[in-house]
């Protein structure tokens, strides 16, 4: 089963992604991220840090995907193995529709475009809401700003989440960022144990 780890810069997202692997370690999850989990990863942050070509970026964060697949998730799927990954497919239809607007005429479906018949949907996604200015007290304690992580940016980020929430509700649950680190991870831990038996025994059905 792949669960997707989603939500704006300060969210609290990384926070869970972390004790996700201790509250679940009986399952023996795989933990992966995005961007980052391959060598694509370090381009992508440097064009993230050298404000690069808003295509060009958009496009190493989907060839950094691709190569995830490949590389990670896929195997692991193939072994019936959890996967969580600390953001995924979702980050780029939000950040990158952002990024992408008026360079690209309907950046969303440019996206999916892209992404079409070679990815690998979630089965669960996780979203973390907060109130920007709470996620943005908390971005300011990091050293450096990224250019993703200003108030606009992060508004209509948080908007576009939860129109991709509107079109497929029930591969989203939705939990508050502002509650206790406890509290979430109680919350989602619990959720994914859930799907994850309910995935096995309808395998197991269909056997
Ligand atoms: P991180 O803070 O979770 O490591 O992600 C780095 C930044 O990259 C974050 O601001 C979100 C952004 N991002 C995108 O814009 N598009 C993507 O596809 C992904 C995976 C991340």
């Amino acid at each position: 089963m792949l669960v997707t780890l989603e939500g704006i810069d300060g969210s609290g997202k990384s926070t869970l992604h972390d004790a996700l692997g201790t509250a679940l370690a009986d399952l023996d999850p795989v933990i992966t991220r995005e961007p980052g989990s391959t060598w694509i990863g370090d381009a992508v942050r440097r064009a993230i840090r050298e404000q690069a070509d808003p295509v060009a970026e958009a496009l190493l964060f989907v060839a950094d995907h691709a190569a995830h697949l490949s590389e990670v998730i896929r195997p692991a799927l193939a072994k019936e193995k959890l996967v969580i990954s600390d953001r995924y497919i979702d980050s780029r239809f939000v950040y990158q529709q952002v990024t992408l607007e008026g360079i690209v005429p309907d950046p969303l479906s440019w996206l999916r475009a892209v992404h079409a018949g070679w990815t690998i949907y979630p089965d669960l996604t996780i979203l973390l809401t907060v109130p920007v200015s709470i996620a943005l007290e908390r971005t300011g304690k990091r050293d450096k700003e990224e250019h993703f992580e200003q108030e606009a940016v992060l508004t209509r980020v948080q908007d576009y989440y939860m129109q991709l929430v509107e079109e497929e509700p029930y591969r989203f649950l939705i939990i508050d960022g502002t509650l206790s680190p406890e509290d979430i991870t109680r919350v989602a831990g619990e959720t994914i144990r859930f799907r994850n038996e309910q995935a096995k025994k309808s395998k197991n059905k269909r056997k």
